[in-house]
């Protein structure tokens, strides 16, 4: 017989934005598991709905409030569900959710949620809690979770978090707070758990994630110091970290990407521009040329790292030779991807007070931007044919017989063949590359 509680209420959590929301998601899943909320992947049966926002442009932030408003006839049909607002729209906007959409009932910000159960005590009692602090204690100690039971062979685990780089268009220092570094033995710990459960692969999550400097056995460890730890871990055979920023490539991560084995060859490193003058007024505190002699130190320590970036076009006052500037750029450096973006306003930071560029200039200039990223994505998916690679899979593919994992380089690989299973880890001739994945058979 199934023992499943007659008590167990139904959560479902809706994640926008970045891998950390990704991250955090999993953790208020997990306390609200501990509270008998199992989850659930449709808002119709759940008796307790979790929007875990992103602020970091209009758009993703508006479409919180679309997404509320089509959850009306639900809550009008079940008065009891409850209606939580959690992450950086939360943390941006608090009350002013609750004035603009008075059905939620809680509204958490990305440092609190440790304090759901008890928030989800207070609607229960007929509160609208709204918490947004940046308490002292660590949210991740005070969790008291019960882990899921099944796991990908993909994790992320958040190491660093915050920012205080400021950079002149982002919400990010705002909503966040100031940089924090986890405890290098808590991580530690939470990455053993991870591969007991598991886990053949650990994203280490940051807003600036090499700008880590926890605590550590000796004094404080840099990021580099940290991945040499994770490196001992048997049964831990992939290690990536995200996002870094170009200022804090320390020396001795850039060597580790060419000495650590299980340190994966892709770097995502952010630019957002090629100008100088445009780099100055978005206070990203490098130039154009630093950026590039520090792609080619990293590429000198491990040549065939896959580089990802992100753009924004047409930040105010952003000229054409402004952006040919950032086309040079890209063509310097070959990104095997990159995230682009149309500059959008956000109240309260520096450049919002700054006269636009013209919407259809921008357009363009975006149009033309992401034709070039993607021409230099295809060379590189192109080059993999022929070449042995490692691969993990995660999840059998649509195809009858075929199994989908991510290369070393980070891309989709498909393989058809007997006996692979989720969480195996290997080689595999990538024999054809498709739009936006590529084939192989096994070695
Ligand atoms: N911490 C990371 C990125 C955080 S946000 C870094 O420093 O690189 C992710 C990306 O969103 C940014 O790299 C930037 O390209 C984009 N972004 C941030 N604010 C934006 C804004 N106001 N308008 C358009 N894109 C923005
Ligand atoms: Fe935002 Fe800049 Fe901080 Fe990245 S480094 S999170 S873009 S302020
Ligand atoms: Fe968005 Fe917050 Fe991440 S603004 S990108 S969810 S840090």
């Amino acid at each position: 017989m199934s023992e499943t509680p007659t008590n167990t209420k139904k959560l479902f959590i809706r994640t926008y934005g970045c891998q950390m929301n990704v991250y955090d998601s999993e953790r208020m899943a997990e306390a609200m598991g501990g509270e008998g909320y199992e989850e659930v992947d449709s808002p119709d049966q759940a008796d307790m709905i979790l929007l875990n926002t992103c602020h970091i442009r209009e758009k993703a932030a508006e479409k919180v409030y679309s997404e509320l408003g089509r959850f009306k006839d639900l809550k009008a049909a079940k008065p009891d569900l409850k209606i939580g607002v959690a992450g950086c729209v939360a943390q941006a906007e608090g009350q002013e959710i609750m004035r603009r959409q008075p059905m939620v009932d809680l509204v958490v910000g990305p440092q609190t949620y440790h304090r759901l159960p008890d928030m989800v005590a207070k609607v229960e009692a007929g509160e609208k809690p709204v918490d947004t602090d940046f308490p002292l204690e660590d949210k991740f100690e005070k969790l008291k979770n019960r882990p899921t039971a099944t796991r990908a062979p993909a994790a992320f685990l958040t190491v660093q978090e915050g920012c205080d780089k400021f950079c002149a268009f982002c919400v990010v220092p705002y909503t966040r707070g100031a940089e924090v570094s986890r405890p290098v033995d808590r991580i530690l710990r939470e990455a053993r758990e991870l591969v007991a459960r598991g886990v053949k692969e650990i994203t280490l999550l940051g807003q600036n994630v090499n700008a880590y400097h926890g605590e550590g056995p000796g004094g404080t460890w840099s990021l580099a110091k940290l991945i040499w730890a994770l490196d001992e871990i048997d049964g831990l055979e992939r290690i990536r970290f995200t996002t870094s920023h170009p200022n804090d490539m320390e020396d001795d991560l850039i060597e580790a990407h060419g000495t650590c084995k299980k340190l994966m060859p892709y770097l995502h490193l952010p630019v957002q521009s090629g100008s100088d003058k445009i780099l100055k007024r978005m206070n990203r505190s490098h130039t154009a040329e630093q950026y590039l002699r520090l792609i080619e130190r990293i590429r000198a320590a491990r040549p065939d790292i896959l580089i990802s970036g992100d753009f924004i076009v047409g930040f105010p006052e952003e000229t054409d030779a402004d952006f040919e500037d950032t086309m040079s750029l890209i063509r310097a450096v070959g990104y095997g991807q990159a995230f682009s973006f149309k500059y959008s306003t956000r109240p309260g930071t520096p450049a919002a007070e700054r006269p636009l560029v013209d919407e259809a200039v921008s357009s363009d200039r975006l149009q033309r931007l992401q034709a070039l990223i993607n021409d230099q994505a295809r060379e590189v998916m192109e080059s993999m044919v022929g070449r042995e690679v490692g691969v993990l899979f995660e999840k059998p593919g649509r195809m009858p017989g075929q199994m989908v994992g991510k290369s070393d380089y980070l891309h989709a690989v498909h393989v058809t063949a007997e006996g692979i299973a989720p969480g195996d880890l290997r080689r595999v001739r990538i024999t054809e590359a498709g739009p936006n994945s590529l084939a192989g058979e096994l070695v």
